[in-house]
Formats: C-alpha cells, sequence, structure tokens
C-alpha cells in the first residue's frame, strides 16, 4: 500500500476499527478529503462513478476502492441516502455514519487516528453509540448492525442510542428499504450466534420484520442445531418462522419456506413415513420442523434415516437375473423401506429378501 499514501487519504470504518480490535478485516475502505477521482488520476482506473465521487484502481494487481468525502441527506426516511456534497470535509464525511467506533479515520501518511466522536473511548467501554439522534429514523437498519456488532464483538448499546432503538422500534416506518434490511439480517444471522436471536426478540428488533409478526415457539437450541447440521442458509433457519413476505428471496430461500409450509402440518407415524416426509426437503426446512414442531422426529432423520441406502445395486439386480429397465426403481425402492424397518440388514440379508419378497413377476 506503500504508494497510495497520500496526507488527505484515510483509512475509514470497519477497517479502522477492526484494526484497533486486534480483530481480521477482509476489505479496506479508502476516503480522500477531497475528489477521489481526481486524486486517483494517476493510478491505474478501473472505473469511476461521478455522480458518488467514487472511484476503483488496480494497485500491485489488487482493486482498491476510494471514496470522495461526501454528505449525504434521506429524502425518504428508511431509503438510500443521496448525495448532498461531495468533496466536504472529513469530520463531515464521518458524521454521516452509523457508530462512534465505526466513523474513526486513520491518516495513510502519519497513521494518526481522526476521532471526532468519541469513538476510541467507546471502543473501550465496548459501547455502540450513534452519531446523532435520528440515526435510525433516518436508516432503520443500523439497528440490525448494531446486533451484530453487539453479537460479534460482545458490546453493548449505550443508554441514550438504547432509547433511541426503543423509540424507534415503538413507532417503526414500514415504508423502508427491505433489501438493505435483509443485508444486515443475513449477516447477521449467518454468524451464528444464538444470543443475536435472543437480542432480536427481547428487544423487539424482530417487529422490524413486517407489521403483525409472532414470535415463534422455539424448542431446542438453533446454534447447537446449525453447528451440527452445518446448512447453507443459516440465517433462514433463525428467521423462517417469521412472516418474511416483504422480503426478495431467492429461488432456493423460496423452496425452503415452501417445503416447510408443505411440511409442518404432518407428524410421521414410523421411520418409513419420517423418511418420505423429509426425504425431497432440503436441510434448512427439516430444521425448521426440528425447532417448532418435533425435534426428535426431525433430527432423527438427519442422524439415522437420511443417508440411509441398501446395499443391493442394480448390478445386483441383474446378476439376479432381473430384466434391466422399469422394475429396478421400483424394487429397489421397496427394499429402501425395508432398510428404513431394518437398518442393520447386510447385504447377504438383502439379497435374500430381494430374492425372496421383491422378484415376483420381474424374473424373466
Ligand atoms: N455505514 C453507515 N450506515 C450503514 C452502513 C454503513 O454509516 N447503514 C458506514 C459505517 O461507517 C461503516 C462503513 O459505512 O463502517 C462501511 O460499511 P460496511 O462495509 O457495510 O460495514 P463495516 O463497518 O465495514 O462492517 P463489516 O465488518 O460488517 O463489513
Amino acid at each position: 500500500m506503500e504508494q497510495i499514501r497520500d496526507k488527505n487519504l484515510y483509512y475509514v470504518g470497519g477497517y479502522v476499527r477492526d484494526e484497533i480490535l486486534g480483530v481480521k478485516c477482509f476489505d479496506i475502505d479508502f476516503c480522500y478529503e477531497g475528489d477521489a477521482i481526481d486524486f486517483a488520476q494517476k493510478f491505474n482506473i478501473i472505473k469511476t462513478n461521478k455522480d458518488f465521487g467514487t472511484v476503483r484502481i488496480l494497485l500491485n494487481n489488487k482493486e482498491i476502492d476510494i471514496a470522495s468525502t461526501r454528505t449525504e441527506v434521506y429524502p425518504k426516511a428508511g431509503h438510500l441516502p443521496v448525495i448532498k456534497e461531495t468533496a466536504c470535509s472529513l469530520e463531515k464525511d464521518l458524521q454521516r455514519r452509523d457508530f462512534t467506533i465505526n466513523a474513526i479515520a486513520k491518516n495513510t501518511v502519519t497513521n494518526e487516528l481522526v476521532d471526532y466522536f468519541g469513538g476510541l473511548e467507546d471502543i473501550k467501554n465496548k459501547k455502540l453509540r450513534v452519531l446523532h439522534s435520528k440515526s435510525f429514523v433516518d436508516d432503520p437498519t443500523r439497528i440490525v448492525r448494531g446486533l451484530k456488532f453487539s453479537v460479534r464483538f460482545n458490546f453493548e448499546l449505550e443508554e441514550e442510542t438504547k432509547r433511541l432503538q426503543e423509540e424507534y422500534l415503538d413507532n417503526i416506518n414500514y415504508d423502508m428499504s427491505y433489501h438493505r434490511l435483509k443485508k444486515e439480517l443475513v449477516e447477521t444471522f449467518n454468524l451464528n450466534i444464538e444470543d443475536a436471536y435472543n437480542k432480536f426478540v427481547e428487544q423487539g428488533i424482530y417487529k422490524l420484520l413486517g407489521e403483525n409478526q409472532i414470535i415463534p415457539e422455539i424448542k431446542c437450541s438453533i446454534q447447537d442445531l446449525i453447528d451440527k447440521f452445518n446448512p447453507q442458509y443459516r440465517w433462514l433457519v433463525y428467521l423462517g418462522l417469521y412472516d418474511l413476505s416483504n422480503f426478495e428471496l431467492n429461488k432456493e430461500e423460496a423452496a425452503i419456506l415452501n417445503s416447510y409450509h408443505k411440511i409442518k402440518s404432518i407428524k410421521p407415524k414410523d421411520n418409513v413415513e419420517t423418511y418420505f416426509l423429509f426425504n425431497k426437503a432440503p436441510l434448512e426446512s427439516v430444521l425448521l420442523y426440528a425447532i417448532s414442531i418435533n425435534y426428535d422426529i426431525a433430527t432423527n432423520y438427519l442422524e439415522n434415516l437420511k443417508n440411509l441406502k441398501p446395499f443391493v445395486n442394480g448390478d445386483d439386480l441383474l446378476a439376479l437375473g432381473v430384466p434391466k429397465g422399469v422394475a429396478y426403481k421400483d424394487i429397489l425402492e421397496k427394499l429402501l423401506i425395508e432398510k428404513i424397518k431394518n437398518p442393520n440388514m447386510t447385504k447377504v440379508e438383502e439379497i435374500e429378501l430381494v430374492k425372496s419378497q421383491l422378484l415376483n413377476g420381474f424374473l424373466k
């Protein structure tokens, strides 16, 4: 990064915060006090966005984003802000941000920290503090960001910030960008920290999902369940029992909820019914069933039934004289049912069973 140093160029946001906290940070945010596009002219520019005053350059084969200092306004509370002024002072740029801990800058030449709002003190005291009283009204996704940072770093909302959060949650403006909200919810719940879910419920943050939400009854530790079975869409295992109709879900996410709604009212009587209830369902749907309907039935499927497979296969059927074709699927499915009833069957016993009971009518 040596070549990019400039007295007007600062590291900002999460990068500075994480460095102070001594935790790993994956992306570096740069902010130029002044016009970043002018500044970038001496580098290899990949693209610029004049409206936003941002530029992407290529340095040592790495793509680096640099933003001009800017102020923003929220013409519509809860939606994306628009830029009011670019190339403003660094102080004004930092002032538009969410929490004091994210509003510290570090000069790229002197390494000096610029901390107008007491972010260092708040990091020391493990506090999350908004920079102004309209912060959550402008951008309610910051409530979820606060939740994310609180569980990630073990920080707490400072008193006034807590009060402002409560005030907003008692009077939510539901005309908001659910797209932005979803991004923060996904990041928060993909961390798989149960405490985030407890706070989400206790502090009433769940109300942000939409009107008339019902808090579901949870039958087990979601964190343990996720640790054990490792689903891809962790966030949906936490939030899939809420009404998510305000959110745009991708195909897989929608399929998970559809499948859960199909299986949730069915109670299988035995292992065979259990197997066929869940065998076409995504893992996340089965986990939602475990959490909300019946833990034992769902985990019995995942631990004992899901991967059951007879030893006998098509080659064995051929060797037994079954002509190739339609019968194979039928015989193997019947055998699978027997295997579910008796998982300890050996291959010899399976062949015996096929010969004695399942071949009727299928032999030449
Ligand atoms: N920011 C903000 N309000 C938001 C989102 C972001 O003020 N709703 C500001 C914060 O100063 C934040 C910076 O933009 O530090 C960069 O945002 P982002 O990359 O989303 O967050 P990080 O703080 O880097 O957090 P993470 O480590 O989770 O990526």
